[in-house]
């Protein structure tokens, strides 16, 4: 995690929202749970990093998670596609199927691990 914003060094951020490539994706760790960050333009989604049809990481061992054009991720092991919007399945093993939402908050910037319960 990054201490990115003054005077928050209470609270780590996650990472900056630049750190996020447009149109891509950023790892990520929230109480040790694997997380993947999306983003387009100022737009930011996080999911936990786990397939909901095998429970399995969606990038390759220490690798990227694959996007495409901006608008869905991928699969690393079976190309199925993932909406950045509602992580929704629409192409894939798991089609109809949605990953988990990890709640996110921006601030100055920043972005933060939001509170699960405040969805
Ligand atoms: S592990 Fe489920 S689509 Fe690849």
């Amino acid at each position: 995690m990054t201490s990115c914003c003054p005077g928050r060094e209470a609270e780590a951020a996650l990472c900056r929202v630049e750190d996020i490539p447009d149109g891509g994706s950023l790892t990520a760790a929230v109480a040790a749970r694997p997380v993947i960050l999306l983003r387009r333009g100022d737009a930011v989604w996080g999911y936990l990093n786990r397939c909901p049809h095998f429970s399995v990481t969606l990038n390759a061992a220490r690798g990227t998670v694959l996007t495409y054009e901006g608008q869905v991720l991928m699969c690393a092991h079976h190309s199925a596609l993932f909406r950045f919007e509602d992580g929704l399945c629409i192409e894939g093993p798991c089609q109809g199927a949605a990953l988990d939402a990890q709640p996110l908050r921006v601030e100055e910037g920043c972005v933060y691990a939001g509170d699960p319960q405040a969805r």
